[in-house]
C-alpha cells in the first residue's frame, strides 16, 4: 500500500520534472558515482530518550561501536516530560505563535555560538522574556555532546546522522531536524520523498534486533518487494527508565524494517512507575508491582492484533525485578514465551541508536534520488586501490 503511494509520487515527480528543469525521480540514473569517502563512511545513529542520548557507529566493515551515553541536563528532562505528557495542539494559534520564534531564530542565527544568537538571548533577557532555552536549543545541546563524542570515536568530522526519538506526539521531527541544523548536521530522515521522514524508537529497536532487514537495500522498491508477502507483525516495545515507563504498539503492514511511515499505533507513558520510584517505595512494593503489571498489560489487551514480538529499550529494562514482572504480566494475558518471546540479544540501552546507525550505514551507500549505474562499484574498487592507507580515506 505504502509502496504504491510512493510509486504514484514517483510518477508525479517524474511528470512535474518533465515540465520543470531537472528530474528528481528515483527512476532516473545518477550522473555521478558516490565517492568512496561517502559510500564507505561509518553510519552514525543517535537516540534521544526522555532521560539521555546515545550514539552508535557502524563501520563499513560491519563493526558496531557503542560510542556514548550522555545524560540530559535538567532542562532536557523537563522538556521531554512536557512533550511526553502533552497533546499536540497543531490547530491552536497560541501554540503556533509560541513555537514560531524558535524556528525564526534558528533560521536567522543558525550557529549556537554566533554573536547574533547571543545578542538575541541578551535582548530577550533585557525585555524580561524568559531566558530559558527553547526546545530546539535544549535538544541541540544534548545532540552536540553526542556529536563531539562521535567525532572523537571516528576521528573525522561528523556530517550526517539518523536520529531516533521516543515518538511522543508533541516531539515533532521538525524540532529534531532544526536542532541538527543548529549544529551544522544533516539528517538521513526527511531528506528524500522515498525514505522515511521519522525514525521512532520502536522502529529502530525492531531493526536493531535484526527484524525486517532487506538484502537488496540499494533498491528502495526491491527492498519492499522482499517483504511483500510476509506476515504483518505486531510489536510491543517496552521502554523502562529510572524515571518512567513507556510502552508502544507497532503495527506493521509488512515485516519490512524502516517503514516509510512509522508504525507507532499506540503509546502509554507513566512517570510514576520508573525504577527510582520502585527503589524509594520500600513500604508499598506490592502495590507498586501490581500497578506496573497492569500498566504493562493495557496496550497488548487493547491491541487490535495479537502481539507477535516483545522488544526492549532503555537503561533500566534489564533490572531483574522488572524483567520478572514483565514476563509475569505477559503470561497473565497469554503472551508467554511461546507466543511472543522477549528479545534480549542486544543491549537495550543502545538498541535504538544501533537501529538508527544501521539505517544511516545503509543510506551511505545509496544516492537518495537516483540509481547508480552499474559501473560505480568498479569505479570505487579502483578508487580504494589508489587510496593506500585508511588515513587517506578521511
Ligand atoms: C573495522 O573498521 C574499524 C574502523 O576503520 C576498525 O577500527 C576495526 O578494527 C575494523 N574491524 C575489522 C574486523 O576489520
Amino acid at each position: 500500500m505504502t509502496m504504491r503511494l510512493l510509486w504514484w509520487m514517483c510518477s508525479l515527480t517524474h511528470f512535474v520534472s518533465l515540465v520543470s528543469a531537472d528530474s528528481d525521480c528515483i527512476g532516473t540514473w545518477c550522473d555521478t558515482c558516490l565517492p568512496v569517502t561517502i559510500h564507505d563512511a561509518p553510519g552514525v545513529g543517535f537516540d534521544l530518550t526522555p532521560l539521555y542520548g546515545t550514539a552508535v557507529v557502524i563501520y563499513y566493515n560491519g563493526t558496531v561501536v557503542e560510542v556514548a551515553k550522555i545524560p540530559g541536563n535538567p532542562e532536557y528532562l523537563e522538556l521531554m516530560a512536557r512533550l511526553a505528557t502533552s497533546q499536540p495542539v497543531l490547530q491552536s494559534t497560541r501554540n503556533f505563535m509560541h513555537e514560531l520564534p524558535s524556528y525564526i531564530v534558528e533560521y536567522l542565527f543558525p550557529s549556537v555560538s554566533s554573536p547574533w544568537r547571543d545578542w538575541w538571548r541578551w535582548m530577550n533577557m533585557k525585555l524580561g522574556r524568559p531566558i530559558k532555552a527553547d526546545s530546539v536549543e535544549i535538544i541541540s545541546d544534548l545532540l552536540q555532546e553526542l556529536k563531539i563524542a562521535t567525532e572523537k570515536a571516528i576521528s573525522q568530522p561528523l556530517d550526517r546522522v539518523a536520529v531516533s526519538e521516543p515518538g511522543f506526539q508533541s516531539l515533532s521531527p521538525a524540532m529534531v531536524n532544526a536542532a541538527l541544523r543548529v549544529l551544522g548536521l544533516r539528517t538521513w530522515l526527511h531528506d528524500s520523498v522515498y525514505y522515511p521522514s521519522r525514525l521512532v524508537e520502536g522502529d529502530a529497536v525492531y531493526a536493531a534486533n535484526g527484524y525486517g532487514l532487506c538484502i537488496n537495500y540499494r533498491d528502495r522498491f526491491q527492498c519492499a518487494d522482499e517483504f511483500a508477502n510476509s506476515p504483518a507483525p505486531t510489536v510491543f516495545v517496552v521502554s523502562y527508565h529510572r524515571n518512567l515507563l513507556y510502552t508502544s504498539i507497532m503495527d506493521y503492514a509488512t515485516s519490512e524494517a524502516f517503514p516509510y511511515v512509522s508504525r507507532l499505533e499506540a503509546q502509554l507513558v507513566d512517570y510514576e512507575l520508573g525504577l527510582d520510584n520502585l527503589l524509594e517505595n520500600d513500604q508499598d512494593q506490592t502495590a507498586f508491582w501490581g500497578r506496573l503489571r497492569s500498566q504493562l498489560q493495557i496496550l497488548p489487551r487493547e491491541s487490535e492484533y495479537t502481539i507477535t514480538d516483545i522488544l526492549l529499550a532503555g537503561e533500566s529494562v534489564t533490572h531483574p525485578r522488572f524483567l520478572a514482572s514483565l514476563r509475569e504480566s505477559m503470561s497473565e494475558i497469554s503472551l508467554g514465551p511461546a507466543t511472543a518471546k522477549i528479545q534480549l540479544a542486544i543491549d537495550p540501552t543502545f538498541a535504538a541508536a544501533r537501529g538508527a546507525a544501521l539505517y544511516a550505514r545503509r543510506r551511505q551507500e545509496v544516492p537518495s534520488d537516483c540509481y547508480e549505474k552499474s559501473e560505480c562499484e568498479e569505479v570505487r574498487l579502483r578508487e580504494r586501490l589508489h587510496t593506500s592507507t585508511p588515513e587517506e580515506l578521511r
